[in-house]
């Protein structure tokens, strides 16, 4: 009992030195949403148009406001190190710095939401059935509490297939959602968008006045 209650100790203390090398190393800048309000101005051409699309494959761009802004820095930074294929918004990312990154994340995170359902193509009832699995992460409707797990809700629906595709196909490389995806057929896909694009109090566009 003595030798296990001080192997407790050596192991709380290696980790609260760890800990301690671990800040050392610097907390990341903490985001200034009035500053990425200015730095989004060359994204907005994009992403502050509701409806706007991608043309090639043709998809809407993503919602932005009210994302968490974790995520968003994750993102941001998967388009920069090419694990998220995507070559304009790759351009986009590129020359970005950690805390222009962190303020534009600021920026768009303080939109809220309350939009009403999204009318959507697919089938959202089966979607519904097939996204339990999805809800430990990204919150039963979509509206995940946990920042670095996307909020999917209100999101628009063939965003959310392609980027359901582009996982599967190697497109955006993320290990977890890598593990969600390949057993997913593609009728699997369309239903799951549908039913978090259809959820109330989601995402919505980052408008800027
Ligand atoms: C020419 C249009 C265009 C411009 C300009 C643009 N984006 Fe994008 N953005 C897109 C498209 C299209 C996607 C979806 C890419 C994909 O399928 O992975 C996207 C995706 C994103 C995502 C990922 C969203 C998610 O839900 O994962 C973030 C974050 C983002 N853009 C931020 C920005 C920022 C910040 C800027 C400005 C520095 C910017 N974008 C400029 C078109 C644009
Ligand atoms: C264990 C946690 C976890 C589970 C379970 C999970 N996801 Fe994810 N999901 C993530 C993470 C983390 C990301 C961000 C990955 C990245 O950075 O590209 C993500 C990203 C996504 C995206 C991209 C969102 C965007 O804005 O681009 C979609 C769509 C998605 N998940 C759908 C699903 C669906 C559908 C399921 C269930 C079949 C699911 N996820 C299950 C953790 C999870």
């Amino acid at each position: 009992m003595i030798r296990s209650t001080s192997w407790y100790f050596v192991v709380a203390g290696i980790c609260s030195v760890l800990a301690g090398i671990v800040r050392a190393g610097g907390d990341p800048p903490t985001g200034d949403p009035a500053a990425g309000k200015n730095k989004f101005a060359t994204c907005a051409g994009c992403h502050a148009i509701p409806g706007y699309t991608n043309a090639y494959p043709n998809y809407h761009v993503p919602r932005l406001g009210g994302q968490h802004p974790d995520y968003i820095v994750a993102a941001l930074k998967a388009y920069q190190a090419g694990d998220r294929s995507h070559p304009t918004m790759h351009a986009n990312a590129f020359s970005l710095s950690e805390q222009d990154i962190r303020d534009i994340a600021a920026y768009v995170a303080g939109f809220t939401s309350t939009a009403p359902a999204q009318p959507v193509q697919g089938d959202a009832v089966a979607g519904k059935t097939k996204s339990t699995v999805c809800a430990a992460c990204h919150g039963p409707d979509g509206n995940s509490s946990i920042t670095l797990y996307p909020r999917l809700a209100g999101q628009y629906e063939d965003y959310l297939r392609k980027a359901l595709q582009d996982y599967q196909a190697g497109k955006r490389n993320n290990p977890i959602m890598k593990g969600m995806v390949a057993t997913l057929s593609e009728q699997d896909m369309a239903d799951l968008a549908a039913f978090f694009a259809s959820q109330v109090n989601g995402l919505g566009i980052a408008q800027q006045p």
